[in-house]
């Protein structure tokens, strides 16, 4: 999508942090921005910083894990603007959580709004951006932790590794059409990301003693400090647009990460068993790759 000017955005935890910046940066380069959000106190501050800077917003109070009101926050964003061509699946909640200390509660919720979320998005309005015919892009927000993992992050990355999975396959899916899919993987933004507990629904909270408290409290403190420490997110914001007028795939938008790939990629390249290969397979392999390399090639076109 190298023209975005008088096109419409609709993004998700569009209230704060990154999606707040994306907002803003959409607005600036001409496009109405709609930013849909759990929060109605996100959504209010968000409405004032974005009207401040002359954007065209409209702002819906949003559960994305809700897929009939996802369906209504669809509608009317297209009551309000038209048709939307930009999608960003970027809500999302962290947690931090060894395995051996985690609920099945703290599963659902967690890829309930990262992954299960990202799927409403996609499922909502892909029919709605084919129909319309005018193109379009999805930016799903993945991130270095759907790249590469660490203690206590196995609910997160699981998420955050789907989400850059289904982005993948997407973008195959939908080159005919001329839609475009990128994955947004950054590294530490400075964002109210800490706030993740405050987002958790009461259905997801479980039996909560004093060592749960003590433990999300313990996480709550943790991102406070190092989170602040993190990227500006409209550098974020700046490098997706970027990306997405270009029709890259991977947008990553930390440089210092580059050794934690490297590593987590010839890692698995070690995993190869070292036997003869097999010509049929080989053959077989190549087939399918050449499939893959026939769409990106219409995608390239495209952009
Ligand atoms: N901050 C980081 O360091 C970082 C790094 C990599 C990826 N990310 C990802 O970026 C995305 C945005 O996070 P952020 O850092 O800007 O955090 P943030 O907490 O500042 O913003 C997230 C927004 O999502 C909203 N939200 C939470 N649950 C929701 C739900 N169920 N439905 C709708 N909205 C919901 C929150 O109210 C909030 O306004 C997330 O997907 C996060 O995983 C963040």
């Amino acid at each position: 999508m190298k023209d975005v000017a008088g096109k419409t955005a609709f993004i998700t935890g569009g209230g704060a942090g990154i999606g707040l910046a994306l907002a803003k940066v959409f607005a600036r380069a001409g496009m109405n921005v709609v930013i849909a959000d759990l929060r109605r106190d996100h959504l209010d501050e968000a409405v004032a910083v974005l009207e401040k800077d002359g954007a065209n917003v409209l702002a819906i109070q949003l559960d994305v894990c809700d897929r009939k009101a996802m369906a209504a926050a669809a509608d009317a964003a297209e009551r309000r603007f038209g048709n939307v061509h930009l999608l960003c699946n970027n809500a999302g909640v962290n947690i931090i959580r060894p395995m051996d200390q985690a609920t099945f509660e703290d599963v659902d919720w967690v890829v309930g709004v990262n992954l299960l979320g990202t799927f409403n998005g996609v499922l909502t309005f892909i029919p709605r951006i084919k129909a319309h015919g005018e193109g379009g892009h999805i930016v799903n927000t993945s991130s270095v932790a759907g790249i590469i993992t660490g203690p206590g992050t196995a609910i997160y990355s699981a998420t955050k590794f789907a989400i850059r999975g289904l982005s993948d396959a997407l973008r195959f899916d939908l080159a005919p059409y001329g839609i475009g899919v990128s994955v947004l993987c950054p590294g530490t933004v400075s964002t109210r990301l800490y706030e993740s507990e405050e987002n958790r629904p009461a259905r997801f909270l479980g039996k909560v003693d004093d060592t749960v408290l003590a433990q999300r409290a313990g996480t709550g403190e943790l991102f406070r400090k190092v989170l602040p420490m993190g990227m500006d997110p409209m550098q974020v914001a700046e490098r997706t647009l970027e990306c997405v007028r270009q029709n890259r795939f991977y947008i990553l938008s930390h440089r210092e990460v580059d050794q934690d790939i490297r590593e987590a990629y010839d890692e698995m390249l070690a995993g190869l068993p070292d036997i003869p290969l097999d010509p049929e397979r080989v053959k077989l392999e190549a087939g399918r790759r050449q499939k893959k390399y026939d769409l990106l090639k219409l995608l390239k076109d495209q952009s």
